[in-house]
């Protein structure tokens, strides 16, 4: 049964520990992982002690629902999966104050007229198979099912066979407007991943947008060579070249206005010490609230990157992992929501969600709690624990607003 004790603080710390590196202090829970296994388990028994009945969807999404799963429900929650290295609150914030925002308005009396689901995105963060928001995007059809079916992590193995072993038909994967059309509204709330609510001294604000954004992998080709005899005159070194390109890329990014480009990962082959690299891949994440910037930012990357790993005798070519635009939030939700949350402001992010690409089919919206250390996809990320606590009474708020 609902617990009135349970918090957002309170259940954070019970699922801290879990994928937690003792020595950085960050997280490691990639989709289907251990870690994240548990964590999926630990939100199917804290469903289930509220009482909300549980279903996996054909593509691994969770749902906990308080009364029947029905046509045009309000649909919230977030993801459990992190990036390497990642905060404690990225996804789980939002997915626990789903859980105890339900307890808050039980507590309240609040006699809901139609359903409200929680749901658990698996991939939101796309660090395992390289495509963020994996699992709205199947529900949505904007991957298909074969595509997903064929990616693979980087110890080679297939999403398929990750998802069999994690219980998920990879066969069934696909998508499912039934379950689609059961999503009348959905709200995410999430840490703000940014300086938006400190400079603003404010607890949370509503979301109004995300940049379009993207991911592009490079490959830079060589020569594998021996580090001792090849005189660096005879090289063709793929690593000097990528570093090279690695250096245009951010340079060319600064040169536009809001622009962001990342390179985070970065792997030269075969990787030996006293090996000149045979090639390097790398992969590329460009940001900006004009696609047609993104775009052409990138074309000015792929044309810039091939003349310079010629100038190294190299050859470098890249080729587009994801794609999504810059997305609205539904304006009338947003308005609906400015009214439950009195006097918060309205921040667009520079982040990608699942809210995102549910956008673009569903009326959808977003909460973004503040984070006073501006810092996130770090272990330096980070939630008061009042602002964690609170967060599920506004969640609450806006949730019995709009049932
Ligand atoms: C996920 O947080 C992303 O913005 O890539
Ligand atoms: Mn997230
Ligand atoms: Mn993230």
């Amino acid at each position: 049964m609902p617990s009135s004790t349970a918090t957002v603080s309170g259940l954070l710390d019970t699922i801290a520990p879990v994928g937690r590196d003792g020595a950085t202090g960050g997280y490691r829970r990639p989709v289907f992982s251990h870690p994240e296994l548990e964590l999926r388990e630990w939100f199917v028994a804290e469903a289930g002690r509220r009482g909300l009945g549980v279903e996996i969807d054909r593509n691994g999404i969770i749902w906990a629902w308080w009364g029947e799963p029905m046509p045009g429900a309000l649909v919230t929650g977030s993801h459990l999966d992190s990036v390497p290295g990642g905060g404690a609150f990225d996804g789980p914030l939002g997915v626990v104050s789903a859980l105890v925002a339900i307890d808050r308005m039980r507590e309240r009396g609040v006699v809901p007229s139609r359903s409200l689901a929680v749901v658990v995105f698996p991939e939101e963060e796309g660090s395992r198979f390289g495509v963020a928001c994996l699992g709205s995007r199947l529900l949505t059809g904007l991957l298909t099912p074969d595509a997903a079916r064929r990616l693979t992590d980087r110890d080679g193995n297939t999403l398929a066979d990750v998802f069999a072993g994690a219980g998920v038909d990879p066969e069934h994967l696909g998508p499912d407007p039934e379950a689609l059309a059961r999503i009348g509204q959905f709200v995410e709330l999430h840490v703000e991943q940014g300086r938006g609510l400190i400079d603003l001294a404010a607890p949370i604000a509503i979301g109004s947008s995300i940049l379009g954004h993207g991911r592009w992998k490079a490959t830079v080709t060589g020569q594998g060579n021996h580090a001792g005899t090849t005189l660096m005159n005879d090289r063709a070194d793929p690593v000097v070249a990528a570093a090279a390109i690695v250096g245009l890329i951010s340079e060319l990014a600064r040169a536009r206005d809001d622009a962001r480009a990342t390179v985070g990962r970065f792997e030269p082959q075969p990787g030996g010490t006293n090996v000149i690299a045979s090639h390097v891949d790398f992969w590329i994440d460009v940001r900006h609230p004009d696609d047609s910037v993104t775009r052409g930012l990138v074309d000015q990357i792929a044309v810039e990157a091939a003349a310079l790993a010629a100038s190294y005798g190299c050859d470098a070519r890249i080729a587009e992992e994801s794609w999504s635009p810059t997305v609205g939030f539904d304006p009338a939700l947003g308005r609906a929501l400015a009214e439950l949350v009195p006097g918060a402001p309205v921040l667009r992010s520079g982040a990608g969600h699942d809210a995102g690409i549910l956008a673009a089919r569903v009326p959808s919206a977003m909460l973004f709690v503040r984070n006073p250390s501006g810092i996130s996809h770090s272990p330096e990320e980070f939630v008061e624990r009042s602002d964690a606590d609170d967060s599920a009474d506004v969640l609450a708020d806006v949730l019995a607003g709009l049932l």
